[in-house]
């Protein structure tokens, strides 16, 4: 089992399209393939497949792309020219860029409930750390960004470092290591059915490691084929299971494409 599993690990890691995924993302998806099928060509097939879903799907760049966006940026004070070209990195990736017109409603709405967080932890942040122009962080806030794409993880801290920022995005596979920080406010938008997929019952085993005072999910209400498929019902009825497997009480806010909730945790 472990020479098969080493071996598709292996052909993974020298793919163009997922070299730059963590190790251990790779070893879990390649031991949940090998231990499904029997025949080594299907195992690596369906590794693929699941790789595609959790996060090559919403990428419409290779990491060389975008990594030379982020280094051509205009400088931060010329915020008009600044702020589009932001606009075009959120773009980039299908699951920010239907947050492109909210933006501003959105971190207005969210900070109102939590109070301005002094810590941000967030969570499979995907390019959500380009949203930064609209955040509205305090000057002393600390921002921190995950994710399990190391290419994008690179370019992200190169992001930060142009908007004067410590280079704090790190890699990390919530299936494989607890969140490393605790925090004011923990986003994790937009990957709870990501994880699902990925783990049966992942999500809920996720948001019982996450240390914040406040946390903040969300769920797509369009597919990436662009049809609402009653997503508004089934996830707000997973929702409702969920915080009440936590014992959280959260609130809802209601966004054109995306259906947030937020709660306070106790702690
Ligand atoms: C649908 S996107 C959401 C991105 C961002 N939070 C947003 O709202 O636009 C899902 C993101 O989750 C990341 N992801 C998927 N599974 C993950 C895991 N097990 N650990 C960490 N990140 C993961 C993917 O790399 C991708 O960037």
């Amino acid at each position: 089992m472990n020479e098969r599993v080493d071996a598709i690990v292996r052909r993974l890691a020298a793919s163009r399209k997922y070299s730059g995924l963590a190790r251990s993302t790779l070893e879990r998806i390649a031991v949940d393939a090998v231990r499904r099928h029997a025949k080594d060509a299907d195992a690596e097939k369906a590794a693929k497949r699941r790789l595609h879903q959790v996060f090559g799907a919403y990428r419409a760049h290779d990491a060389a792309a975008l990594a030379r966006r982020v280094r051509e940026l205009p400088p931060v004070d010329d915020r008009e020219r600044f702020e589009a070209a932001c606009r075009e990195l959120l773009r980039m990736h299908a699951s920010t860029a239907e947050r492109v017109d909210d933006v501003e409603a959105f971190y207005r709405d969210v900070f109102a409930f939590t109070g301005a967080p002094r810590v941000v932890l967030d969570l499979a942040c995907g390019h959500q750390p380009f949203q930064w122009p609209w955040m509205g962080l305090g000057p002393d806030a600390l921002y921190l960004p995950r994710d399990l794409d190391a290419g994008l993880i690179e370019a992200v801290d190169v992001f930060l470092e142009h908007v004067g920022k410590p280079r704090s995005a790190r890699v990390l596979d919530l299936l494989v290591d607890e969140p490393d920080a605790d925090a004011d406010v923990a986003f994790l938008l937009k990957v709870l059915p990501c994880l699902e997929r990925q783990e049966r019952g992942g999500a809920l085993r996720v948001l019982r490691a996450v240390r914040a005072r406040f946390v903040v999910v969300s769920f797509p209400l369009e597919s990436l084929g662009g049809r609402d498929k009653g997503m508004r019902a089934q996830y707000g009825e997973w929702m409702a299971r969920t915080a009440d497997a936590l014992g959280v009480v959260p609130q809802s806010f209601a966004f054109e494409r995306e259906l947030v909730f937020a709660w306070p945790t106790g702690r």
